[in-house]
């Protein structure tokens, strides 16, 4: 395996003097660092690696990726650095660029991949604040006083006495679907990216501070036709063509009527899994009709527009890495 890492390094680098646009260095990203791509294909093939050779051959691994990351990221700032001759666009009194060791945190690879994808079928990125009000995480999203996520054993509240107004770290990013209601009219397509709390016991598997990505959808006639074809695409892009996806029915107060999304497990490729818990399919994300409620809290008629929403965590598709990860992260500890 060493000698083939070494052979997709030189590989690589030949490559790398013939990315001469844009389009060249999206191929070259797809080869090597898309989700089908050569790295995640060693990666897969590193786990059969026997024991003893693990160290040597994470190491040389983890530099492959780290190498073939530098190029990306340096030919990508080549061509975002503007027009005109290089000439016009220099600064010589600018002190010269430091070199940053590192790579990107995985949270924010995925959150860029994952808006990506939608912003390649027409949606626009949006951010609402983390410290919210009760009105926005809640009473729009048609979530009523007695429902149990308002209880303080799940939300965090902020000390906001003597305001009119409840505030708390928003519990999801769907209160991002209101604000962007009430600031614009439809047609709206919009993924809302951030950070989101609740108040969980720490373990390996949940922390109080997670991510989530929310999606909106709202037009005249939008059907759950729609719903199931953007996601359906988005599952393909993301996970990949071959696996395959299914719908159950669910419930939220937002949405009606609503669903989860699951997915064949990327990990066992279906077969079962400590991951998947031996079922062979992943939650991936809650969606479903915007229910009329939320509309008329907007202000929009729900005679004349629909829409759909979805909502999912970040943290989890990472799951896929996260062996990887690990073992990478005590080698750089040797
Ligand atoms: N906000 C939900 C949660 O945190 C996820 C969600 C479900 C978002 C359905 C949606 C949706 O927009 O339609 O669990």
């Amino acid at each position: 395996m060493l000698e083939k890492i070494e052979s997709i390094k030189s590989e690589a680098q030949n490559e790398s003097g013939q990315i001469s646009s844009a389009d060249i260095l999206e191929e070259f990203r797809i080869k090597y660092l898309g989700r089908n791509g050569i790295l995640n294909d060693l990666f897969e093939e590193f786990k059969t690696v026997d024991k003893e050779s693990k160290g040597k051959v994470g190491k040389s691994l983890n530099e492959l990726k780290i190498y073939i990351q530098g190029i990306y990221d340096e030919r990508k700032l080549t061509f975002e650095s503007g027009s005109g001759s290089a000439a016009d666009n220099m600064d010589i009194t600018l002190p010269g660029r430091t070199f940053n060791k590192g790579t990107k945190h995985p949270v924010s690879q995925a959150i860029e991949e994952i808006t990506g994808i939608f912003e390649r079928i027409g949606f626009q990125v949006y951010e609402g604040p983390e410290i919210e009000d009760e009105y926005h995480n809640f009473d729009a999203l048609n979530t009523p006083d007695y429902h149990p996520s308002r209880d303080m054993q799940d939300t965090f509240y902020v000390d906001s006495t003597g305001k009119d107004r409840q505030y708390l770290l928003r519990t999801h990013t769907s209160p991002g679907q209101v604000r962007i209601m009430e600031s614009t009219k439809p047609p709206i397509r919009v993924v809302v990216p951030g950070k989101c709390y609740r108040n969980e016991a720490v373990s390996a598997r949940s922390l109080a501070v997670f991510h989530q990505i929310e999606g909106l959808y709202v037009d005249k006639k939008v059907t759950f036709r729609e719903l199931k074809g953007t996601l359906n695409y988005f599952a393909k892009e993301f996970f990949g063509e071959t696996l395959k996806t299914r719908w159950r029915p669910s419930y939220f107060p937002f949405t009606e009527p609503s669903a989860e999304l699951d997915v064949e497990c990327y990990l066992c490729k279906a077969k079962g899994c400590r991951i998947c818990k031996y079922t062979g399919w992943l939650e991936i994300m809650g969606c479903g009709m915007v229910d009329p409620k939320v509309f008329e809290k907007v202000g929009y008629d729900p005679e004349i527009y629909s829409g759909f929403a979805f909502g999912m965590g970040i943290e989890r598709p990472l799951l896929q890495n996260t062996e990887f990860l690990i073992s990478g992260c005590f080698m750089r500890m040797m």
